[in-house]
């Protein structure tokens, strides 16, 4: 089986890596430094250009291709690809929608009857306003489309609040913030459960937990993820099978009334409040960093279910170890707002890979040496029996590199439930 994989963070590196082991060849674009060294090749092309990602798939000859991040899906390469008879793991545009228009998600959401915070969307500043002023708070502002994580402000601050929605009109967030969702405010722990989906039917992977702020003890200001840890020890029984019950299938269904199917991962943000679990979010593709958590314990032959998958077979059940995964997410300094790039990374070489797994995000090759390239560099993932053994495996290896103004939590899964 011959894979093409679409994308280039610290997920792309951890499927990739998971693909390697049962696909006779992988191909990744653009793919970064970690995957160069699994991949056959890596090829520098436009993952949001559907004609060019096609033409890639067709030249290359691959039997799957399977799609990481969510701009190419925004942008209809998985349409171009289907068009084209490749077989594709990741939703077309219409169905991408779920992630990349929150209003959208609302509104399926509610036909749908799954369970989330109420919601108002909102095109103008003085309605935004209004509505802000009128409603206590705590208030939760949303950037309506992508923002790469960064568009969501949850505040006790009513200005604050006002400010975040003004930005959004005035294009901080590009056309993303064209309109705002302002929601209301959800409170408990958080957990992330994914599902395969195709053929109108779904089977769920292993949950996984993100720590989404900055700075220890959940302080500081939300960014991509600054680490992961699965299996989450908290959860109430049978979570997964509610999420599949209660939340996937109602979706597949309401989408597929429109006439729109669905064949990709499907990522469900859960609130797990006093009245029970709530949809925070969906996203068409895995979480990152979660999904570097969860790979390492996956003991199916993932390129087998994505290719059956994408060939609108109905998903197969997974299998997962008995271990615990910790990932530690190495972020630049000035990570999430102005990250700096283009310090020397070491310390990699000297890590043991029976303990800890390391899982490229923004790195590149500058002259034959290593350099940070992006806001979250590198994913440090310990492995081990306990949740205490995998944190120490991870931190244990994070100990080792180095680059400048390195920044880290110290308490990814510290809290271990
Ligand atoms: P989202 O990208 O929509 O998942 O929002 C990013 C983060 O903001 C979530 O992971 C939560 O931590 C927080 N958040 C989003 N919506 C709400 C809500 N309705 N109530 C409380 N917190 C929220
Ligand atoms: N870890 C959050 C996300 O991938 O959206």
């Amino acid at each position: 089986m011959k894979v093409l994989l679409l994308g280039g963070g610290g997920r792309e590196h951890a499927l990739g890596w998971k693909l390697a082991q049962t696909a006779s060849e992988l191909i990744c674009a653009p793919g970064n430094p970690g995957l160069a060294s699994i991949a056959s090749r890596l090829v520098d092309v436009d993952i949001t250009d559907p004609e060019r990602v096609t033409s890639l798939a067709r030249s290359t000859g691959v039997d799957l291709v399977v799609i990481g991040p969510e701009a190419p899906l925004a942008a209809g390469v998985a349409d171009s690809l289907r068009l084209a008879g490749c077989a594709v793991f990741g939703p077309n545009k219409a169905a991408a929608r779920l992630e990349s228009s929150k209003a959208y998600a609302k509104s399926i959401m509610r036909r749908a009857g799954v369970p989330t915070a109420a919601a108002w969307t909102f095109d103008n500043a003085s309605d935004a306003l209004a509505h802000l002023t009128e409603h206590p708070g705590p208030y939760v502002v949303k950037a309506d489309g992508l923002a790469a994580g960064k568009g969501v402000l949850v505040t006790t601050d009513r200005n604050a609040a006002i400010s975040w929605a003004d930005d959004c009109f005035s294009g901080r967030f590009g056309s993303a913030g064209a309109n705002v969702v302002i929601e209301e405010f959800l409170e408990g722990d958080e957990v992330s459960v994914f599902a395969i989906c195709s053929n109108g039917r779904s089977v769920g992977l292993q949950p996984a937990r993100d720590h989404k702020r900055l700075l220890d003890g959940d302080a500081g200001p939300n960014t991509g993820g600054m680490g992961a840890f699965s299996p989450v020890l908290d959860l109430p029984d049978e979570l997964v099978e509610w999420t599949l019950g209660e939340v996937v299938a109602p979706v597949l269904e309401t989408l597929a009334a429109d006439g729109v199917e669905y064949a990709g991962f499907l990522y469900v943000g859960l609130m797990l409040t006093g009245n029970g679990p709530r949809v925070l979010e969906f996203n068409c593709r895995l979480g990152d960093p979660e999904t570097e958590a969860i790979m390492p314990l996956l003991t199916s032959d993932l390129t087998h279910v994505l290719h059956e998958a994408a060939s609108g077979g109905t998903p197969h059940p997974l299998t997962w170890s008995d271990d615990v995964a910790v990932d530690v997410v190495l972020a630049a300094p000035g990570y999430p707002d102005n990250p700096q790039k283009g310090s020397a990374i070491s310390g990699i070489d000297s890590i043991d890979p029976s303990s800890a797994l390391v899982f490229h995000a923004g790195t590149a090759h500058a002259d034959g040496d290593l350099v940070t390239a992006g806001g979250r560099v590198l994913n440090v993932v310990g492995i081990g029996a306990t949740h205490a053994e995998a944190r120490s495996a991870a931190y244990g290896a994070v100990d080792q590199i180095h680059f400048d103004g390195m920044q880290y939590r110290t308490d990814i899964a510290g809290g271990t439930r």
